[in-house]
């Protein structure tokens, strides 16, 4: 391995990063951190594949592997790090690690994320709050409302949002932006213990508790607070719907807040943030982490350089800034934040009984349990003639089918 001087960049110290980072602000993001490992001498070769929370990334990365071209770096993130680290394709850390005492540095559950038999495998970027309720100010103002802190004033406002012609809410209808509204409701019905029961544990028996079928009642309410038909959209054309005032809320994860700020949206001007009603203490969380294959070991130092870069408390401050997440590091400073940031950090730093792994992000459960969860609240959400009791009773069958595929492949 050659030795490059700062500011210089080889052939061999080029690395390719696979991600889904494509929208205006996501790609802000990429670049900050391109140009601070050009610092370093190293090159981030950007393959960017569109398609939101990395379903086109996914199958992107599989097909890759499967031709013995891996990328060097990938955003892999989740229960996807241990599949591919099981597999032996990842690049151990430890070293990194331990140079940089991320033991100490980073927050008890993005080290357990980051970890796998005990040796690091991925380097964290930052953490998603899923429940956040973004919401108009201009609207809201004209309106005389004030943002909801019960389910309650979630209904009356949305009343009040449609009576003055106003669409309350702004969502799409792709699978997974439909079951990361519905892992809101959950988590807001019954908790993190009970949101751990269904997707993690995936226990077919939580599936016919009287809090699933509120929170399935309640989806298909909150339908009738939708652009009718609800389109299949990119999150991204969501968001634009929202910042042309054309709806009053939205609830999804706080990557929206990167790129409203991107379009030239403040944060407590333009729109503010507010917990999804019910789920003020909790933080329902998605970690962006970078994994790196192995490869032919040829690119090992620019691939450490990378994963010491990201976690510095200087690239965790900008980057997180940029992207609408929040800092891994319990030293992070919530004086730098705005105020979604700050609440997201702090709901966070309050530890796990608060935090709930998102499914929909790859943090509660494997790559297809989750795809097979999301379809079937998916179909409930589009076709009205499927039932609550249509959909636990699928659910349930599931969970049972996977429980035993489990156990014949521990
Ligand atoms: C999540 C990811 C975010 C953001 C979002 C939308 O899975 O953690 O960084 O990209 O998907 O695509």
């Amino acid at each position: 391995m050659t030795r490059v001087d700062a500011g210089t960049v080889q052939a061999d110290t080029t690395l390719q990063v696979l991600h889904w980072w494509t929208s205006a602000s996501e790609r802000k993001a990429a670049t900050l951190l391109a140009s601070r490992l050009a610092d370093e001498g190293v090159a981030w070769r950007d393959v960017g594949i569109p398609g939101g929370a990395g379903i086109g990334a996914g199958k992107v990365l599989k097909s890759r592997v499967l031709a013995n071209d891996a990328p060097e770096v990938t955003q892999i993130i989740g229960v996807s790090i241990r599949e591919w680290a099981d597999l032996g394709f990842l690049l151990e850390l430890d070293k990194v690690a331990t140079a940089n005492k991320w033991s100490n540095s980073f927050f008890p559950t993005i080290q357990t994320l980051i970890q796998h038999r005990k040796h690091v495998v991925a380097a964290p970027l930052g953490i998603h709050r899923i429940n956040t309720l973004f919401y108009n100010r201009k609207l809201f103002n004209s309106l005389k409302l004030s943002p909801p802190e019960s389910w309650d004033e979630l209904v009356l406002l949305a009343a009040r949002l449609k009576a003055a012609g106003v669409i309350p809410l702004a969502q799409s209808s792709e699978p997974w932006q439909v079951a990361t509204l519905f892992e809101n409701l959950i988590l807001a019905e019954s908790g993190p213990d009970y949101h751990r029961e269904l997707f993690v544990k995936q226990n077919a028996q939580a599936v016919f508790d009287k809090r699933f079928t509120q929170a399935l009642e309640r989806l298909r309410l909150m339908k009738n607070w939708m652009n009718n038909p609800v389109d299949e959209r990119p999150w991204t054309d969501v968001v634009r719907q929202f910042s042309k005032n054309e709806a009053a809320m939205m609830i999804t994860g706080d990557w929206v807040k990167g790129e409203l700020n991107e379009l030239g949206f403040a944060t407590d001007e333009a729109f503010s943030c507010t917990p999804m009603p019910g789920t003020g203490k909790y933080h329902l969380y998605s970690v962006d982490t970078l994994s790196m294959f192995t490869n032919d070991y040829s690119r090992v130092l620019a691939q450490e350089k990378l994963a010491r870069l990201v976690a510095t408390p200087a690239v965790q401050a900008d980057y997180n800034a940029v992207k609408g997440s929040v800092s891994v590091r319990r030293d992070a400073d919530p004086a730098r934040m705005d105020s979604c940031a700050r609440a997201s950090w702090h709901a966070f730093a309050q530890g796990a009984a608060t935090q709930a792994p998102s499914l929909v992000h790859r943090m509660a459960t494997d790559e297809s349990s989750k795809d097979a969860i999301i379809a079937v609240i998916h179909r409930y959400f589009i076709d009205a003639t499927v039932t609550p009791a249509d959909t636990q009773a699928r659910l349930a069958a599931m969970f049972k089918t996977f429980g035993s595929n489990k156990k014949q492949n521990p």
